[in-house]
């Protein structure tokens, strides 16, 4: 996964560079109106510098620099920032030659109106940073969701799972915010806590931040969590191990069988691919994970990357939780676009299986509560989310639908 990414990253250097080069050209044939001598050379200067960091950023990748969070940080800020003041910009261009057309026959260039462009993109810029602060200051979101299957035992009926992921403690998040997460979800009581992954970021040491802020919270009937790419990542082969001491069960490619009442849930715990090549027993292993089930029992399967759904999993599991994509931390929820999107087929949200023979088995993906890469996110509050289980088929979930989801 992490050589995939790696070779994304390089292939798309090339583009890269000829943005930035496009971007520096206009930067000096037409320096900022609104920015007095000498910031616009300064800021030409601070771009042409900015096209070296994917360089660092492949080379630190590949082991041969060490990284460095603020290094990685800026890139993506710079990304980010210049790609919405580049679209401000083209949108106000295009505007205002479509009005120059229309209403004075002509389709003028001029130095008024790059400055007028210049003005609308800066604007934009400004506003959407204004709004990414005010969404860091804003507390996570609980996203309450009632599902309703028809395979469920009668006593697992009202049993709630919080489902957080995506923390990346230590990652753009201080202890105050993290302490605030930890109340919001004690205060939920969940009877299942689960964890889908990135508990942690990037440094060995945010484990035991990890387990001094959440390793006290505990679900009623368990609390289970899956390995992310980020804990392999960080600690290798060797992340399970380490990460048994933060007071959460590590399933890895195995299940855990929790009882209320009669009735049973199994959960099940399937490695994420971020750990192929790590050792024994690392990456995912759907037989194995699957080998405890026994026919007639209600399924819960954690899994980080969603992509894992599809296939056996989807067939077995009647609920699947993921996270992974942050849903892109830019963008708005189904039916809305969002950046996660543009790499994955299951991005925020709940979704039910597309075969028609598995109606009712749902897929849940966390946008999670933590930050990568940006600390910020545009639309995409971090969420953690709060199911209940109800079997279908109750006079008063008629109106609900096959699977279910309300
Ligand atoms: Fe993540």
């Amino acid at each position: 996964m992490r050589q995939r990414f790696v070779r994304i990253l390089w292939s798309s250097l090339f583009l890269y560079e000829l943005f930035c080069l496009f971007l520096a050209g206009i930067l000096r044939d037409h320096p900022p109106h609104f920015l007095p001598a000498p910031l616009p050379g300064l800021l030409e200067g601070v771009f042409l510098l900015a096209t070296l960091l994917p360089v660092y950023l492949l080379l630190s990748f590949r082991g041969f620099l060490p990284r460095r969070r603020f290094l990685n940080a800026t890139f993506f800020f710079f990304y980010f920032a210049t790609g919405i003041f580049l679209a401000g910009f083209l949108a106000a261009e295009g505007a205002i030659g479509l009005h120059n057309l229309l209403f004075s026959g002509s389709f003028i260039q001029g130095t008024r109106r790059w400055n007028e462009a210049e003005s609308v993109g800066a604007l934009l810029l400004a506003c959407l940073l204004a709004i990414a602060l005010f969404e860091r200051l804003r507390p996570p979101r609980v996203l309450a969701r009632t599902l309703f299957f028809p395979s469920i035992p009668p006593d697992i009926g009202g049993t709630t799972i919080l489902h957080m992921s995506d923390l990346h403690v230590g990652s753009w998040q201080g202890e105050k915010s993290l302490g605030r997460i930890a109340r919001m979800a004690q205060a939920l009581s969940p009877d299942i806590l689960v964890y889908t992954g990135d508990m942690i970021d990037h440094r060995p040491e945010e484990v035991l931040i990890f387990s001094r802020i959440f390793g006290g919270i505990r679900g009623r009937l368990g609390t289970v969590a899956v390995l992310g790419n980020h804990e392999y990542w960080t600690l290798g082969g060797e992340a399970r191990e380490i990460m048994k001491g933060s007071g959460v069960t590590i399933l890895r490619n195995e299940s855990l069988l929790l009882r209320k009442g009669r009735g049973m849930i199994r959960i099940v715990g399937v490695d994420d691919p971020a750990g192929e090549g790590e050792g024994p027993g690392c990456g995912p292993d759907l037989g194995q994970s699957l080998r405890d089930l026994q026919p007639g029992e209600f399924v819960v399967a954690l899994v980080h990357q969603p992509t894992l759904w599809e296939g056996k999993l989807m067939a077995v599991a009647d609920l699947t939780l993921s996270g992974h994509t942050h849903g892109g931390q830019i963008g708005g929820r189904r039916p809305l676009w969002n950046l996660a999107r543009a790499f994955f087929r299951y991005d925020a949200g709940f979704f039910e299986s597309p075969d028609p023979a598995l109606r009712g088995h749902v897929l849940h993906v966390s946008t999670g509560l933590g930050y990568y890469g940006i600390p910020v996110r545009l639309g995409m509050t971090p969420e953690m989310t709060l199911i209940t289980l109800r079997p279908a088929g109750n006079p008063a979930d008629s109106s609900r639908g096959p699977s279910g989801q309300s």
